[in-house]
Parts: C-alpha cells; sequence; structure tokens
C-alpha cells in the first residue's frame, strides 16, 4: 500500500521531494499545493494524477491523508506543522522550521509529545562521506577528534533573489554546516568569534566564518558564503570538510557529481570516490517510508530538535559577525549583475527552478 501524502510548496525543492517519491513507487502523491499559479500550472502537467490546489487547508482536512510534505518557505511552516500536528499527520519538513527561534522552539516541544513520525530534512547527515568519515573516526583511527574545519563557498543563491525568510547565506545554508560540526562533535556549542564580509556593500554579510569550542573541547571552523566568483567567466566553487585528530586525519571534497573522502588513520589509509548524491532525498523519503510503515522512527532521520540547534546557532553566529567589524567591498551595481546573470543562466549554482518551465 503506497502511503498518501499532500505536498506543500512545488518550487525547487518540492519539485525534487516529487521526483523521488514518484520514482520510489512507495508514495501515492494524492495533492500538491502552492499559492503560485505557474508553480500549480507546472504541476498540473507533471502530476495529473494529483489534486493540484492553491488552500492547502483540504490537504489537512482529508483524514485518507496520512502525511504531509512541507516545502515551501521558512514564514508559512510553523502554521503548516501545527495543523498537521492537529489532524494527525506524519510530517516530512524542509528546514528551517519556522522563520524565528521562538517559533521554532514551540515547533520542538510541540513535536516531541507528537506521537506520529515527524522529520526534516538535514541532508547531510544521510550523505554517504559523512556516515563513512564518521564511522572511521569512530573506529578510533584518528585518535582523538580535536578540529574540525568545514567550509562551503559556491556563487549560489545571491542576496535578493528568493528565500528572504531562510535569513542570510550563513543562516538558510549554513545551518547545514553547523549541524553536521555538531554531528561530528556530539557536544553543544560553547564559545565563538564570527567574522563576516558584507560583499557588494549589500546589507547582511554574504560571507562568514565563524571558529570557537564545543563543551567538549573539539574546536570547529565553519566557513560558508555564496560569493565564490559569481562573475567569473567560468564558475566553480570550494567545498571540503577537514577533521584533524591526535594521530590522524579524514577530509573529503566534491564537485556536486563526485564525493571524494580520504582517510588516514593508524592502521589504514583509504581513498572513495564515489557519486555526490546530491540532496540525499531518496534516502531521507526511504526512511521516512520505512518509519511510517513500521510504526518505528528510523534513527536516522534528523530530529526538530537538530535543526532548531542548527538554525539558532546560524542566527548566533550571524549577530556574532554584527557585533565586530564588518567592512562592505565592492558596490550593488556588481550585485546587480550578478543578479542579472543568474536571472538567464540554466545551468548554475542553487539557481531556484524557473516559474514557467512549462512552454
Ligand atoms: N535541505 C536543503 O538542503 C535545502 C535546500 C534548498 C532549500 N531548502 C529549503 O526548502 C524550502 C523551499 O526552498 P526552495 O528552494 O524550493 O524555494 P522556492 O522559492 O523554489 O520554492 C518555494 C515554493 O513554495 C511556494 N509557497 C510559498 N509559500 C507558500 C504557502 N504558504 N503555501 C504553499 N506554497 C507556498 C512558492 O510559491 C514556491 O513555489 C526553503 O525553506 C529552504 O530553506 C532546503
Amino acid at each position: 500500500m503506497k502511503i498518501k501524502v499532500g505536498l506543500i510548496g512545488f518550487g525547487r525543492m518540492g519539485q525534487m521531494y516529487w521526483e523521488e517519491m514518484q520514482k520510489s513507487g512507495r508514495w501515492d502523491i494524492a495533492y500538491i499545493c502552492d499559492i503560485d499559479p505557474a508553480s500549480r500550472e507546472l504541476a498540473r502537467n507533471l502530476s495529473p494524477s494529483s489534486r493540484i490546489i492553491s488552500d492547502e487547508q483540504e490537504i489537512f482536512d482529508d483524514q485518507s491523508v496520512e502525511a504531509v510534505g512541507l516545502f515551501a518557505l521558512a514564514n508559512s511552516r510553523k502554521e503548516q506543522i501545527e495543523k498537521a500536528v492537529h489532524s494527525g499527520k506524519h510530517i516530512l519538513t524542509e528546514k528551517p522550521i519556522a522563520d524565528t527561534i521562538d517559533k521554532e522552539w514551540e515547533i520542538v516541544d510541540l513535536i516531541e509529545k507528537y506521537d506520529k513520525i515527524a522529520a526534516v530534512n538535514l541532508y547531510l547527515r544521510n550523505s554517504w562521506y559523512h556516515q563513512a568519515m564518521k564511522q572511521f573516526i569512530a573506529e578510533g583511527e584518528i585518535g582523538e577528534l580535536a578540529i574540525l574545519r568545514i567550509c562551503h563557498m559556491t556563487p549560489g543563491l545571491a542576496p535578493g533573489e528568493g528565500h528572504e525568510y531562510e535569513g542570510p547565506a550563513y543562516h538558510d545554508c549554513g545551518m547545514h554546516y553547523i549541524d553536521i560540526a555538531r554531528w561530528y562533535a556530539g557536544s553543544e556549542y560553547k564559545s565563538w568569534h564570527a567574522q563576516g564580509m558584507r560583499m557588494w556593500d549589500y546589507k547582511d554579510p554574504w560571507w562568514v566564518q565563524c571558529h570557537g569550542t564545543f563543551e567538549n573541547g573539539i574546536v570547529f571552523d565553519v566557513t560558508q558564503g555564496f560569493v565564490y566568483g559569481q562573475l567569473s567567466q567560468n564558475q566553480t566553487h570550494n567545498a571540503y570538510t577537514d577533521i584533524i585528530g591526535t594521530k590522524g586525519i579524514v577530509r573529503m571534497t566534491h564537485d556536486f557529481r563526485t564525493a571524494i573522502v580520504e582517510l588516514h588513520g593508524v592502521s589504514r589509509t583509504l581513498r572513495l570516490e564515489k557519486p555526490f548524491g546530491g540532496k540525499n532525498l531518496d534516502k531521507l523519503c526511504n526512511l521516512m517510508a520505512d518509519s511510517i510503515e513500521s510504526g518505528k522512527r528510523d534513527p536516522g532521520l534528523p530530529l526538530m530538535r537538530d535543526s532548531a540547534v542548527a538554525s539558532q546557532y546560524g542566527w548566533t553566529f550571524l549577530d556574532d559577525a554584527r557585533c565586530h567589524d564588518l567592512p562592505g567591498i565592492g558596490n550593488l551595481q556588481t550585485l546587480e549583475e550578478i543578479r542579472e546573470r543568474r536571472r538567464h543562466m540554466k545551468d548554475g549554482y542553487g539557481l531556484l527552478r524557473p516559474k514557467k518551465t512549462i512552454v
């Protein structure tokens, strides 16, 4: 029996979930809801067997719908999660789980008393490369874990293109890296210092580096910026995880197609090269389906609490960057050129799916 689900939000992520859910054959996508007529038109064309709607209430009122997928933007999430709880549906949601820290913690309180399956997409936790590195560390191969250096810089989403409720890049995207650092450390953030750059003189920093400590003494450095050569002729990126122990190291890098993991342990040296795996939505949707079918939450499903913690530190580190010298370099004219270039790009980093895909 397929799991009857209603999807809310059919933009870049919603379409990706739709594809994966279709492919797996485990989901009956009964409804697709979007407030934007162009997204609904696209949904009608792609998914003729789904009911395409603009009023999400229909999904919550339909008692035969078992689960909801919440893939709109952060400003509508809290209300949708509350409606899902009140109508007794399983919840698969995008991050962040709301648009302010207070609302996120209200959701955590609500969900922790809820007996249905609820999970959030912290996709790095489901990636083969982070799992391989964590396993190697757990085997004692690098001695004691001491230093975490994580960096993700791409010519991605520019200020003003979308995701305004998700905050500047360091919160919107950076919260994944803040989460994965905490996942490796197995401890809570204790101290930090953040440095930002208001690239192109934009009001918010679009590049931030934060370093500090965890309660257990492990130190971190999380760098994130969508400022990496936006107007270069051939765009590139720089994304790595570099983990240093008392005896060995592990590290990874990727080009969005292939990920390479290098494990330099005391007794083993390995180089793993496998497909990157994108957002790993196939894994997430399968874990969710397994959990719904068995009635037992798979421990691999990320918790609302993990998302709230990562989001909270995303905002905290951004605030910290604002407390220090925060230079602005460049000008808004360059930012306008970047937006203009991205508007016409067919293949680029983090492009929001065009609204009018149907010709
Ligand atoms: N986990 C990840 O790796 C990851 C990556 C990208 C985006 N995201 C998250 O996914 C969410 C969606 O991002 P996206 O890139 O798909 O954005 P998007 O702008 O491409 O899509 C959002 C869609 O939701 C629709 N929408 C907005 N408010 C709505 C409402 N109240 N009801 C119904 N539909 C509504 C919009 O019309 C749009 O079609 C964001 O919150 C973002 O933080 C997560």
